[in-house]
C-alpha cells in the first residue's frame, strides 16, 4: 500500500471513531494536507472555525500566514510538505485541547507520523512541540533543530511559534520570520548529514561484499 493509500485508510477509521471527544461538536474531520511523499511533516494544534469548514488544516488567517513563511523558505505546502494536527476536530470556540483529546487523538497522530516517516518534524506551537519535547519551551528553542526520538527512530524536530502567536504579536512575527528564513540551512545540514550517513551505509554494505 503506498503512503496515499495508506494515510486514506487512516482517515476512513478516524471518520467512522466515534469515540474521538471532539467529534460532537465539529462540522467535519480535518485530516491533513500536502504532499505524502515529502520527507517533512508539519504538525499543527488543532482546526479552527475555517478548517472545520473546509476539512483542510490552516486555511484560516494562520494558514494563509504559514503558506507566506514556507513559500519564503523556497517551500509549498503541495509539494514539499505534508500538514496535520494535534487533534483532527475543532474544539469548542477554538480552546486550547484537553491532555486526554490530545491522547485519543495522539493515536491517530503516531499512525500518520509512522507512514509519512520523515526526516524532519516542524512543530507549530507548543502542543505539537511538546508531544516531542515534553518538557521544552519554545521561547528558548524555537527555530533551533532538536534531536527526538519517535518509536524508536531519530527524527530532526524544528519548533516553531504558532503562525496565530505570531499575528498576535509583532515581536513573535519577526522571530517566526527569521526561524523561517532560516529553515532552508538546516533543512541542507539535516541532508548532507544523511547524504554522508547513507554512503558511510553503503562502502560498510560493499566491504563486506568484498
Ligand atoms: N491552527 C492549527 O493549529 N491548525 C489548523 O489547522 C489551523 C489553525
Amino acid at each position: 500500500m503506498g503512503k496515499k493509500e495508506k494515510l486514506d485508510e487512516i482517515r476512513k477509521r478516524m471518520n467512522e471513531d466515534k469515540s474521538l471527544p471532539l467529534r460532537s461538536g465539529a462540522t467535519q474531520l480535518v485530516f491533513g494536507d500536502g504532499n505524502p511523499e515529502t520527507d517533512i511533516l508539519c504538525v499543527g494544534e488543532g482546526p479552527g472555525y475555517f478548517e472545520d469548514q473546509k476539512g483542510l488544516p490552516f486555511v484560516g488567517n494562520a494558514g494563509k500566514l504559514l503558506d507566506q513563511l514556507l513559500e519564503g523558505a523556497g517551500m509549498t505546502r503541495k509539494n514539499d510538505v505534508y500538514i496535520t494536527n494535534v487533534v483532527h476536530h475543532r474544539p469548542p470556540e477554538n480552546r486550547d485541547p484537553h491532555p486526554q483529546e490530545i491522547a485519543s487523538y495522539g493515536v491517530y497522530l503516531d499512525e500518520i507520523i509512522e507512514t509519512i516517516d520523515p526526516e524532519v518534524i516542524i512543530t507549530l506551537g507548543r502542543f505539537s512541540m511538546n508531544k516531542f519535547l515534553p518538557s521544552a519551551k519554545i521561547s528558548r528553542i524555537h527555530g533551533q533543530e532538536q534531536v527526538c526520538s519517535f518509536k524508536g527512530r531519530e527524527v530532526i524536530v524544528v519548533p516553531m511559534y504558532h503562525p496565530a502567536a505570531a499575528l498576535r504579536s509583532s515581536e513573535v512575527m519577526l522571530q517566526e520570520r527569521e526561524d523561517f528564513a532560516n529553515l532552508p540551512n538546516i533543512l541542507a545540514k539535516i541532508r548532507n548529514k544523511k547524504d554522508a550517513s547513507d554512503e558511510q551505509k553503503s562502502v560498510g554494505e560493499q566491504m563486506q561484499l568484498v
